[in-house]
């Protein structure tokens, strides 16, 4: 049904926290060039989130820090559908349609929820049904290509599984998305050499401040080989993080662990250099934006707009195939 021939991208993010640069160079990044090519859909996953964060306050800070921190790395509203998934309520309305198509044995097999179970946590509804909001979200717009991190890839899985069981049950109906995994070639490690991550607190926020970018880099975690030593640079985390922002010194530095004479303190402070070259140009962008919050608003409604024309079209069809439109 699209109105061009260009493939159909689509990925969403929860509002739950500042992402870090491993957000970014895992995911994020990707969107943003994704959308030249490709017709893109991305979204705040509000109501995911809400399995989790359950404070209003929080979740209104959380969805427009969101709106703000994709503007500022450059998602364009011009070439993106940028929206917020509880302004489009065809998105739980076709999740409730694939409750009444999945069993629950099979929903039981998805690893978050196993996961959840094996902690020994009380597990709600809504994590427990989460895959089949996914895969509304995903499915609703005929989507070709869902860019997601590596811990995603069974969610769009479901997704599949669930536009071939609805398509065998009410006739052809959904597209089969395909997951483009991100993130898979390099995990971008904490300043603990564990995978970045909010849970571990071992994160650079992507729009840190100089401070925080200073706390971050002297806390990396390096062993205790001299400045003379020679130093395989595959093998330490400061390296690690100047592979992302180090571009045109990288060969210099990498010359200069093996040969010997480039110490761990120096390696450090030009990270620190180069993290704030890096970032300090988004962080202005980000408060410029943020500045502009009644466009911001304008902004997600009008994506609203546009997913909501596509999405009620396509639950025409739905509701037709199933037999509730009379
Ligand atoms: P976190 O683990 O910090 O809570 P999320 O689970 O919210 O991060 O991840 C959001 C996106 O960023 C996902 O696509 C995920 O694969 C990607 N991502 C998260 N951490 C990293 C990392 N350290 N390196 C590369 N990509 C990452
Ligand atoms: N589950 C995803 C995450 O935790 C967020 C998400 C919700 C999503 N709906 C989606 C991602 C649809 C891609 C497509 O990161």
């Amino acid at each position: 049904m699209s109105n061009d021939s260009k493939k159909i991208v689509l990925s969403g993010v929860k509002p739950t926290g500042r992402p870090h640069i491993g957000n970014y160079f895992g995911a994020m990044k990707q969107f943003v060039e994704l959308q030249d090519k490709y017709k893109a859909y991305i979204f705040i996953a509000d109501y995911h989130a809400l399995t989790t964060l359950q404070n209003a306050d929080q979740m209104r800070q959380g969805i427009l820090d969101l709106a703000i921190d994709y503007l500022a790395i450059g998602l364009d509203p011009k070439k993106t559908t940028l929206f917020k998934q509880s302004d489009v309520l065809e998105h739980p309305e076709l999740g409730w349609i694939f409750n009444c198509i999945t069993t629950v044995p099979y929903l039981s097999r998805a690893h978050a929820y196993k996961d959840a179970t094996a902690k020994g946590e009380e597990v709600s509804v809504g994590t427990f049904d989460y895959p089949l909001l996914m895969a509304a979200d995903i499915l609703m717009y005929d989507t070709d290509l869902v860019p997601v991190g590596k811990d995603q890839k069974q969610h769009v899985e479901y997704a599949r599984d669930t536009a071939e069981k609805f398509n065998r049950i009410f006739g052809e109906t959904f597209k089969l998305p395909v997951p483009l995994i991100l993130g898979e070639v390099e995990t971008v490690p904490g300043n603990d050499g564990r995978k970045m991550s909010k849970s571990y607190g071992n994160h650079l926020p992507l729009f840190s401040t100089d401070e925080e970018i200073k706390k971050f880099v002297m806390g990396i975690k390096t062993d205790s080989k001299g400045v003379e030593e020679s130093k395989d640079p595959e093998e330490d985390l400061v390296f690690d993080i100047h592979k992302l922002v180090s571009g045109d010194q990288l060969a210099e530095i990498e010359k200069r662990y093996r040969d010997g004479g480039l110490g761990y303190k120096e390696s450090k402070e030009i990270l620190i250099e180069n993290l704030i070259k890096f970032i300090s140009p988004l962080r202005e962008k980000r408060a410029e934006i943020a500045d502009n919050y009644e466009q911001v608003l304008q902004i997600l409604t009008n994506g609203a707009n546009e997913a909501r024309e596509i999405a009620k079209l396509k639950m025409v069809d739905v509701r037709k195939k199933i037999g509730v439109s009379i």
